[in-house]
């Protein structure tokens, strides 16, 4: 859709939207760069506290992928005015502000507007320095890829709208929704890193495409390395897949090369659709062991699940 728009152009543009990156960075002064982001969605889970939670975590997310400092936060919310009780958007709000407080991201106010659904979410600014801007289009062909967050949580809220879904799963999956990619940017900004970008709702897939076209390389994954919850590579054999994942799943068929035995329940887990998924690197290979390190001493464990290679495909192995 953005393709369409004319592209601005400015010397102090540094990051615009034509390599679909996670945030759009502006330089201010030769030591400092604004990082601006926006999102916002439906609620995923029944809890309107951990809906709150999860839309900051995932908004904020997009400046961890790119290595910059949040600082401030705007809400956006859209809320059916009496059709719902006030509670739920309280609640919401709530969440929100704690998840924010978090992330140290001061909110200075928002914008409601009267609307059919309940949308919650934030635009986050932040501040990076200029020269140390992680874009999804920096890596090498031999770079490692490592993946913080496990995967399914697309298929694992369509379960749980289909009533498919078990507490436990839900109350496992909300857990890492809520989580912020704080610790693992950190981590990634201490070791260095090629390229880096959050695995939102393009799933694994679609965002490893991205990173792929940006840094012209191709990639092969390591299926069975890859984290997911097992509960919803079952779903998926169930056919308990959303349309988003079946969309990237065909959005990256020109370039994906699956391995013949690979498990179809497991392919739509790699394409699933997620919130607030993790941050998916690209660290040159010397670098790996060190940041295995750095993350598992903030509490954070990172999965190396491949690596980029030469060419232009996503091969997939089992
Ligand atoms: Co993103
Ligand atoms: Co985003
Ligand atoms: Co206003």
């Amino acid at each position: 859709m953005l393709s369409r728009l004319p592209r601005p152009s400015h010397p102090d543009l540094l990051v615009g939207f034509e390599t679909n990156d996670d945030a759009g960075v502006f330089r201010l002064s030769p030591e400092l760069a604004l990082v601006q982001t926006v999102d916002f969605f439906t609620p995923m889970v029944d809890d309107p506290y951990a809906f709150g939670q999860i839309a900051v975590a995932n908004a904020v997310s997009d400046l961890y992928a790119m290595g910059a400092r949040p600082l401030t936060g705007l809400n956006i919310v859209g809320f059916p005015v009496g059709d719902v009780p006030t509670e739920f958007l309280s609640e919401i709000l709530r969440g929100g502000a704690d998840k924010a407080a978090e992330a140290g991201v001061v909110v200075l106010g928002g914008h409601t507007v009267d609307d059919a659904e309940p949308k919650f979410g934030m635009a986050v600014t932040g501040l990076v320095h200029p020269d140390r801007v992680i874009t999804n289009s920096g890596g090498k062909a031999g770079d490692r890829l490592v993946l913080t967050k496990p995967l399914g949580v697309g298929i694992i809220s369509t379960a749980l709208k289909r009533d498919r879904a078990p507490a436990d799963l839900v109350a496992r999956a909300t857990a890492t929704m809520a989580e912020l990619n704080r610790a693992a940017s950190e981590a990634m900004i201490e070791i260095g890193v090629h390229a880096a970008t959050d695995v939102t709702g393009f799933g694994l897939l679609g965002h490893l495409l991205e990173m792929m076209r940006g840094s012209g390389t191709g990639a092969r994954l390591e299926a069975s390395r890859v984290p997911v919850f097992p509960e919803a590579v079952d779903l998926a054999r169930q056919d308990v897949i959303p349309g988003g994942t079946r969309q990237n799943l065909s959005h990256v068929q020109p370039v994906l090369v699956p391995a013949p035995d690979l498990d179809p329940g497991l392919l739509a887990v790699l394409a699933d659709a997620q919130t607030s998924g993790g941050l998916l690197m690209a660290v040159p290979p010397g670098h790996l062991e060190a940041l295995h390190t750095a993350l598992s001493s903030r509490g954070v464990t990172g999965h190396a699940i491949g690596e980029l290679t030469e060419g232009d495909r996503l091969v997939v192995r089992p």
